[in-house]
């Protein structure tokens, strides 16, 4: 979608978005036309009682024979509105458009640049649908094409534009990632377009298994073995802060599909697990955006890339394995594969990169859906810091967090006869456990654990968002590089 900043309406709009806060009057384009019209946008305004209390819409058809359509959309009390506010009537206002089947329109405002700019974010984030797989596309709500946003401040609004359309096109492609099927999108060919992201200005490394059996990552190679498919780990770098600074780094679970391998998963709704890769979507798209506004600061981003399938050469309950840190592991369950390969990975990068800090993002219990539903994602981590700045970036973005504990008496749940542990710890505190697991596997680093079992895929539906695979937690990541990693 092309979007443009105009300080002035182009003449004689066919479709008129106009966007009032409160009370507000109609700007120059919207007052133009209710004045040629005879005044009936302002008599509609009246006979519905359109104030511009938020979320209110007034649809005006045909209010002059040059013009086929105005909006009006109330975004609410002036002065109140937060940025993801705005944003999520810039998103309103694309579902809009979309319902009128209309693939371009003027949205004209009286709003600042940044409200002009987080309107235009909203739409963006909407604007999205994943039809590659649709031999005729659908025509029920066509994609919008061209956006034109009217503001006073329209310089700024397009400067503050910028970084947020590099954001946006790191959640749709994290979106795309996740709806992707798991024929196509497999580990070789998810590393192969994380590789292509080069072209962004990322360093991207890809181990192969031959590389990750040298560096002794038997926990991650034990899930993999049951596959087809090799596994593969891709590290992405963007190094866009002081040289010799150490990073920040973001690990993703990357299970391309998970059958549940010899504990396998019942049939109904195993094809959700096409999704089990939402970590490592998040990582990529998150690492794309962060390139796109050449964020100041040096970043890593990691991706386990597996699937977790059924096979003679499969893993089987019971099998001990031994990971990269040296700790032996009874893999009980076949099923609790993500700890497994995150156990890998997580070690990896706290070894060889010494980051500031490492949040890694994972599908990977059952159970935080229990717990929290799909509104929170479960934070788990051994630093207070690290977790208010999430949880505030999560208020921020709308993608919010919710701390869960960690103590020594559930790590015991874990202890294993013949192993250093098991990977399942019992019918009870099933995400609670899982992350027990992950943080025997962290040492001193500030280190969070986002179980987006909930929240990464079949997610609820928002004016930012229509599609199953959400793209959750690239514009929370990004916040908190923003607001506290960036110079
Ligand atoms: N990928 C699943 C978790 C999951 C469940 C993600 C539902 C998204 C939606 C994970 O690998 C898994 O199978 N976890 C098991 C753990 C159990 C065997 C201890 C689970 O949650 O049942
Ligand atoms: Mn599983
Ligand atoms: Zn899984």
């Amino acid at each position: 979608m092309k979007i443009s900043f105009l300080p002035k309406a182009p003449a004689a709009p066919k479709l008129l978005v106009c966007v009032l806060t409160l009370g507000e009057a109609l700007p120059h384009a919207a007052a133009a036309l209710d004045k040629a019209s005879g005044g009936r946008i302002s008599q509609a305004m009246k006979a519905q009682k359109f104030t511009g209390k938020r979320d209110q819409t007034l649809d005006v058809l045909a209010p002059t024979k040059a013009c086929d359509r105005v909006i009006l959309v109330g975004a609410g009390e002036a002065g109140k509105l937060t940025p993801r506010e705005w944003e999520l009537t810039g998103g309103q206002i694309a579902g809009l458009l979309a319902a009128a089947k209309a693939s371009e329109a003027v949205v004209e405002m009286a709003a600042g640049g940044a409200e002009a700019a987080a309107i235009a974010s909203g739409a963006r984030l909407r604007n999205y649908q994943f039809t590659k797989y649709k031999s005729k596309k659908p025509e029920s709500a066509p994609l919008l094409q061209a956006l034109e946003v009217v503001t006073p401040e329209a310089t700024k609004a397009k400067a503050a534009f910028a970084a947020l359309d590099a954001v946006a096109e790191g959640v749709h492609m994290a979106r795309d990632l996740v709806n992707e099927p798991a024929n196509i999108l497999f580990p070789e060919e998810f590393a192969r377009r994380a590789k292509a992201l080069a072209k962004a200005g990322l360093k991207v490394e890809v181990l192969t298994p031959a590389e990750m059996k040298k560096l002794g990552m038997g926990a991650l190679l034990g899930v993999a073995q049951g596959s087809a498919f090799e596994p593969r780990l891709v590290v992405l770098r963007w190094e866009g802060g002081k040289k010799g600074e150490a990073p920040v780094a973001f690990v993703g679970k990357g299970v391309t599909f998970d059958t549940g391998g010899v504990s396998i998963k019942p049939a109904a709704g195993m094809e959700d697990m096409k999704g089990d890769m939402g970590g490592a979507a998040c990582v990529t798209g998150l690492m794309l955006a962060l390139a796109r506004r050449k964020a100041r600061c040096n970043v890593i981003g990691a991706i386990g890339l597996v699937e977790n399938a059924v096979d003679g050469k499969a893993q089987r309950p019971g099998d001990v394995v031994k990971s990269m840190s040296g700790q032996t592991i009874a893999v009980l369950n076949t099923d609790a594969e993500g700890r497994l390969i995150l156990a890998d990975v997580l070690w990896y990068v706290q070894d060889r990169f010494k980051p500031k800090f490492m949040v890694n993002l994972a599908t990977l219990t059952g159970a935080i859906l229990v717990a929290l539903g799909k509104e929170h994602a479960g934070l788990f981590s051994n630093n207070d810091e690290l977790s208010t700045r999430l949880a505030e970036a999560g208020l921020a973005t709308g993608e919010k967090v919710w701390r869960m504990p960690l103590t020594p008496e559930y790590d015991k749940m874990i202890d294993s006869d013949i192993a250093d542990m098991k990977n399942i710890g019992g019918r009870f505190a099933g995400s609670i456990t899982a992350a027990q697991f992950l943080q025997r596997f962290v040492n001193k680093v500030p280190w969070a654990h986002l179980d987006v079992a909930g929240t990464a895929m079949d997610s609820v539906k928002s004016a930012i968002n229509q599609s199953w695979a959400s793209g959750w937690g690239v514009r929370l990541l990004n916040k908190l590089v923003a607001d506290h990693y960036e110079k």
